[in-house]
C-alpha cells in the first residue's frame, strides 16, 4: 500500500467521479515517459530532469492503482523499478500497454494484458486472466475483500481465490484488496468493476490514504448513522454504509465468531451471506458467482431468446412473427436485412409458451419486475410499454376518484392534466418559481406547498387532497429535495400519496449523489427515520414548542417533522426507463412503495387494463428487464461518467475563451435563487467545490441541479432555441433536448463518450468563429443588427403567465382561498360545438371582453412547444397576461391553438347557463343506467 502523495493537488478524493481522470493520469505517465525516451541522445541533465517526471507522474498516479485490481501489484512494481532503473524504452512500453488497456478494458477479457506487454497479442475474449485457460466470453468483474491480515498476504490470498475458478463459471473475477473501513470506502467509490464485498471482521478504520475531504465526509456520517467508532466494531458498519453507498453491491462476512447470531441480527439485513471466517472458500465462490448471477438473469428477456429460438408455428394475428412475410416478399425484404432475423423470431402475440402476459403477469414478467422493484428500492414495479405519459395517468387513475383533489405543479408534464380529466380529479395547481429571463419555470417551493395543504385544511377539504405529482427532476433538471417535501406535507397531512414523475430521473437511483433526492430513495430514508427513537423524541419535542394550534405562520416557518405513529408513507414514481437506462423507447415503469397498497391493488389493475395495449411490444418488455440488469452491474460507472461529461461540458463551455464569449452554460447559482440554497453552494464548477461540499448541498438544498441537464444560453450568440437546435440537427449531426426562446437543453446520459464532447466543443467553436467573422466582415450595421438580436432575445422576454383560476362555474365554491376546479367539466363541454366560439388572437374583440367582459374562458389545453406547459387548461379564466404571452410567442408549435380559428373558448351563453345540479347528474346518470339495462 502506497504512503500519502506529496503534493496535495493528487488528493484521491478530489471530485466525485473518477474513472475518466484515471485514463488521463495513465495518459500523463505516457506522455512523459515518451519525452523522457525521447531525450535518449540530450544531456544527461535533461534526461534525468524528464525522468523524474516521469517518477512524478507516476507516483501520482500509483495511490489511485491500490483500489483496482488491474494493473495489479506486480505489473506496478515491474514499472516502478523500469522508472528507477533509468529504463526510458521499457517504461514506455509498459505504460502505453497499461493505458490502452485500461481504456479498451481489454483487460477484462485478455490473459496478456495481465502479465505485461511483453507477452503475444492474444485475441480479446478467449482467455480467462489468470487461468490461461480457454473460455466463451465472461463478463469480468471485481471483488473488494476487506482483510485485517497485512498486505503481504493479500497476493497469497488472491492466489486462493484464483485457484477456485471453474470452467464452469459464467463470470469472472478478481480481488481488490482494503484492510480498513476508510479504504473500504475509497475503493466502492473509486472502483466502477466492484460487483461485491468480502468482509473480515476485525478490520481498523483509518486510510493510509491521503484523503481529508473523505475523513471528514466520514467522520460526519458516521456520527450521523450513530456508528461509534471507539468499538472497534467497523466490519457491521461498513457492511451498513457500502449497502448506503452503493445498494446494489452484494456483501459477504466473514465472521470469527458466532456467525450464526450475526445472521439473525437485524442490522445484518444488508449482508448476503454470513461464513464462519475461511472455512468454506468454494461456498464463498460460488455465492459471489450466485449473486452475480441473480442480478444478471434477465427473466423474461432470456424466455424471449429462448422462445425465438423454437419451431414455432403460428395462427395468430401478427404476420411479422418468424418473419416469414418479409424474408419471403417481393418488396419488403429490406425491412428483414435491417432490422435482422431476431427481431421478428422473438415477436410473438402469444402469452404463454414461456413467455408472459403484461396485463396479468404469472410468469417471468412477474419475476423481471419483481427484480425491477429489488433494483429500484420499491415494493412493487409494473412495466409500461407506452411511455411515462401512460404510467401517469395509470396512476392517477388509480388513485384519485371524481370529485378528489389532485395537488400537481402546472408546469408539469401533459400527461397529468389528461390524469385530472380522465380521473374526474379537481386539479389544484401550485406555482413553480419563474425563470422568467430564459423563458422557463423552476420547481414548486415548499412554502408555498405547505400554504396550499394549510388553505385546504382551513377550508376542511384536506381529506379530499389525496394526491400531490411533482416532477422531480423538471426538464430543465431541478431537483426537489424529496425528503423534506414528503416530510413536511405529510407532518400537515399525514397520509397523503406522492406521485414523483421521474420521467427524467430514473438513472438517479446508481448514483449515491442523487439517490437521497429521488422518490424511492427518500422514501427509504423517511421509513429509516420514522422508525427511529430519536425521532419520535424530536417530534414530540416539536409539537411541544408549537402548542395545540400552531399558527400558519408558525407551521410555514417552521421545518416541521411528521408525526411518526401516523404517518402513512405511500410514495409512487414513474419513470420513462427509454430516457435514462438501455430500454427501447416507450418502455417506462411505475415504482411503487406504499404500505397500503393492497387498498388500491384492485383500482390500479383496473388502471392497467383501461391503459395497457392488450398487445404490447414484447421487445420493449425484454429491454425494461435488460436495462434493470445494466443498471444493478454497471449503474454506477455509467452515471460517474455520464456526470463527469456533463461537468466536462460545463468547464469547457464556460471557460473557452472564444465560445464563452456567446455561449454559456447555466450554473446551479442561475438556475436557483439564493434563497433556496442554503447550504451556500453556488455552482459545480466554482472554484474550491468538492464533492463532500456538493454531498453536503445535495441533502441539505431546497433545489439541487441536476449536473447532466446543461441549459446551454444561446441567445446571446443571436439565435433563438428552435432556430440553434434546427441548426445544430441539419448541419452538424447533433441532436438535443428541449428549447426555451433563449437556450437550448443538452443532457448527457449512459451512452455519451468523450468524442460526443469534443465534437459538440468543436462545432460551438466553428459556430463561435462563424459569428465574429460575420460581424467583421459585415461592420458596423452587423453589429448594430446583432446587438439587437441578443437584445431581443436575452431581454426582451415576455413574462410567463401564471395560472388565474377556474370560471366560477367550474368551482365548487368561488369564494374558497384554494384554487381547484372542476376541469373535466370543462374538457367536455368544449366537446358540444355550440358551447364554443372562437376568437382570433389579435382581434380588438379580445382587448374588448378583457376589459368589459364577459370573461374569457378555455375551452382546451393551449400548450406552446416552448416551453411546453399549459398557458391555458379547459375552464380556465384568460387574462391580459396569458393574451399578452401568446401574442408575443414566436414559435411554431402550439398545440390546442389553431391560429386560422383563433382561440377556442366556451362561450358565454353556455357559461350563463344553468350548472348542472347533482340531481340532474343523478338523472343522467340514471338515464344512462336504464339505457344500457334496455340494451342488455
Ligand atoms: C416530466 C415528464 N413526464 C412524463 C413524460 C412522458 O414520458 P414518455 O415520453 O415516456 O411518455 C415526459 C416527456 O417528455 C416528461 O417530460
Amino acid at each position: 500500500m502506497s504512503t500519502a502523495p506529496k503534493a496535495p493537488a493528487a488528493r484521491v478524493d478530489q471530485f466525485f467521479t473518477v474513472a475518466e481522470v484515471r485514463f488521463d493520469r495513465w495518459r500523463s505517465l505516457l506522455q512523459a515517459a515518451r519525452v523522457w525516451e525521447a531525450a535518449a541522445t540530450r544531456q544527461p541533465s535533461e534526461r534525468e530532469n524528464q525522468q523524474a517526471a516521469t517518477s512524478a507522474s507516476f507516483q501520482e498516479l500509483r495511490q489511485w492503482e491500490d483500489f483496482f485490481a488491474y494493473p495489479g501489484e506486480a505489473l506496478l512494481r515491474t514499472l516502478g523499478e523500469r522508472i528507477a532503473s533509468g529504463d526510458a524504452t521499457g517504461t514506455t512500453h509498459l505504460a502505453q500497454s497499461i493505458s490502452t488497456a485500461l481504456l479498451t478494458h481489454s483487460y477484462r477479457t485478455s490473459l496478456a494484458d495481465w502479465e505485461g506487454e511483453e507477452q503475444p497479442a492474444i485475441s480479446f475474449g478467449d482467455r480467462v486472466p489468470g487461468t490461461g485457460e480457454e473460455t466463451q466470453y465472461r463478463p469480468y468483474f471485481e471483488v473488494l475483500v476487506v482483510s485485517p491480515a497485512g498486505s503481504a498476504k493479500w497476493a497469497d490470498l488472491a492466489q486462493e481465490l484464483r485457484r477456485l475458478r471453474r470452467s464452469q463459471d459464467k463470470f469472472i473475477y478478481e480481488p481488490v484488496f482494503a484492510g480498513n473501513f476508510e479504504d473500504a470506502v475509497l475503493g466502492a467509490i473509486l472502483n466502477g468493476n466492484l460487483e461485491a464485498v468480502v468482509i473480515y471482521e476485525g478490520i481498523s478504520f483509518a486510510s493510509s490514504h491521503y484523503s481529508p475531504v473523505l475523513r471528514e465526509f466520514l467522520t460526519a456520517h458516521l456520527a450521523a448513522s450513530n456508528i461509534n467508532k471507539d468499538t472497534g466494531q467497523f466490519a457491521l458498519a461498513l457492511a451498513q454504509g457500502l449497502k448506503l453507498l452503493r445498494p446494489e453491491l452484494d456483501i459477504y462476512f466473514l465472521s470469527d465468531r458466532e456467525p450464526e447470531k450475526l445472521a439473525g441480527d437485524v442490522r445484518g439485513a444488508c449482508i448476503r451471506r454470513v461464513f464462519y471466517q475461511v472455512e468454506e472458500p468454494l461456498e464463498l465462490h460460488l455465492s459471489i458467482l450466485d449473486g452475480i448471477a441473480d442480478r444478471y438473469n434477465t427473466p423474461y428477456f432470456d424466455n424471449l431468446q429462448k422462445y425465438a429460438q423454437r419451431p414455432i408455428g403460428t395462427f395468430h394475428a401478427l404476420p411479422v412473427a418468424r418473419g416469414k412475410s418479409i424474408f419471403k416478399s417481393n418488396w419488403i425484404r429490406d425491412m428483414g436485412q435491417f432490422y435482422g432475423l431476431n427481431l421478428f423470431l422473438a415477436e410473438s402475440s402469444a402469452t404463454t409458451g414461456g413467455l408472459d402476459s403484461l396485463l396479468e403477469p404469472t410468469g417471468n414478467i412477474k419475476v423481471a419486475q419483481e427484480k425491477a422493484a429489488r433494483a429500484f428500492g420499491a415494493d412493487h414495479v409494473f412495466f409500461v410499454t407506452n411511455g411515462t405519459s401512460t404510467s401517469n395517468k395509470m396512476v392517477e387513475q388509480a388513485l384519485l376518484a371524481p370529485g378528489d383533489i389532485m395537488l400537481v405543479d402546472r408546469n408539469c408534464h401533459k400527461s397529468h392534466h389528461y390524469g385530472a380529466v380522465i380521473a374526474g380529479a379537481l386539479p389544484l395547481y401550485v406555482e413553480a418559481y419563474p425563470l422568467t429571463q430564459y423563458s422557463m419555470y423552476g420547481a414548486v417551493p415548499l412554502r408555498t406547498i405547505k400554504k396550499v395543504l394549510l388553505d385546504l385544511k382551513a377550508e376542511e377539504k384536506l381529506d379530499r387532497a389525496w394526491l400531490f405529482v411533482l416532477t422531480n427532476c423538471t426538464f430543465d433538471g431541478h431537483v426537489y429535495n424529496v425528503e423534506r417535501v414528503m416530510e413536511e406535507c405529510l407532518a400537515i397531512k399525514p397520509d397523503l400519496i406522492f406521485l414523483w414523475d421521474e420521467a427524467w430521473f430514473g438513472f438517479a437511483r446508481w448514483s449515491p449523489f442523487y439517490r437521497g433526492r429521488t422518490a424511492m430513495g427518500a422514501a427509504a430514508i423517511l421509513e429509516r427515520k420514522f422508525k427511529d427513537p430519536a425521532y419520535h423524541h424530536a417530534y414530540k419535542e416539536q409539537e411541544k414548542k408549537l402548542r395545540a394550534n400552531p399558527t400558519d405562520k408558525a407551521l410555514l416557518e417552521t421545518r416541521l417533522l411528521a408525526n411518526p405513529e401516523r404517518v402513512r408513507l405511500r410514495v409512487y414514481q414513474t419513470n420513462s426507463t427509454h430516457k435514462s437506462m438501455s430500454c427501447l423507447r416507450q418502455g417506462s415503469m411505475v415504482l411503487v412503495k406504499d404500505p397500503d397498497y393492497h387498498t388500491v391493488e384492485e383500482q390500479f389493475h383496473e388502471a392497467v387494463f383501461t391503459h395497457a395495449s392488450t398487445s404490447p411490444n414484447l421487445q420493449i418488455i425484454a429491454s425494461l428487464d435488460v436495462a434493470r440488469r445494466q443498471m444493478e452491474l454497471e449503474g454506477y460507472e455509467l452515471v460517474n461518467r455520464a456526470i463527469q461529461l456533463a461537468l466536462d461540458i460545463r468547464r469547457e463551455v464556460n471557460s473557452h475563451p472564444l465560445v464563452s464569449k456567446y455561449f454559456r452554460i447555466l450554473g446551479a447559482d442561475e438556475m436557483i435563487p439564493t434563497e433556496f440554497r442554503n447550504s451556500g453552494f453556488v455552482d459545480y464548477l466554482t472554484p474550491g467545490m468538492n464533492w463532500a461540499k456538493a454531498v453536503d448541498a445535495f441533502r441539505e438544498d431546497e433545489f439541487a441541479l441536476d449536473v447532466t441537464r446543461l441549459t446551454l444560453v444561446c441567445g446571446s450568440a443571436g439565435f433563438d432555441g428552435t432556430q440553434f437546435k434546427n441548426m445544430l440537427a441539419a448541419d452538424y449531426d447533433i441532436q438535443l433536448n428541449k428549447t426555451s426562446r433563449n437556450s437550448v437543453l443538452l443532457q448527457t446520459n449512459i451512452n455519451n463518450t468523450r468524442s460526443d464532447i469534443a465534437q459538440l466543443i468543436k462545432v460551438l467553436v466553428q459556430i463561435s468563429q462563424g459569428i465574429e467573422k460575420k460581424l467583421a466582415d459585415g461592420g458596423s450595421p452587423a453589429q448594430v443588427a446583432f446587438a439587437a438580436r441578443v437584445k431581443s432575445l436575452m431581454t426582451d422576454v415576455p413574462n410567463l403567465p401564471n395560472f388565474t383560476c377556474f370560471f366560477d362555474r367550474f368551482r365548487e365554491n368561488s369564494s374558497s382561498i384554494t384554487s381547484e376546479g372542476d376541469m373535466r367539466s370543462a374538457f367536455f363541454a368544449a366537446y358540444r360545438e355550440k358551447q364554443c366560439e372562437h376568437l382570433k388572437l389579435l382581434s380588438p374583440e379580445i382587448d374588448k371582453r378583457l376589459k368589459d367582459g364577459p370573461e374569457l374562458v378555455s375551452a382546451n389545453f393551449v400548450i406552446p412547444y416552448p416551453p411546453g406547459f399549459p398557458i391555458m387548461v379547459p375552464g380556465q379564466v384568460i387574462d391580459k397576461e396569458t393574451i399578452e404571452f401568446m401574442r408575443k410567442l414566436d414559435v411554431k408549435e402550439i398545440h390546442g391553438y389553431d391560429p386560422a380559428l383563433g382561440l377556442k373558448l366556451l362561450n358565454p351563453a353556455f357559461l350563463k347557463s344553468a350548472k348542472p345540479s347533482a340531481d340532474d347528474v343523478t338523472h343522467t346518470a340514471k338515464m344512462a343506467k336504464r339505457k344500457s339495462a334496455a340494451a342488455d
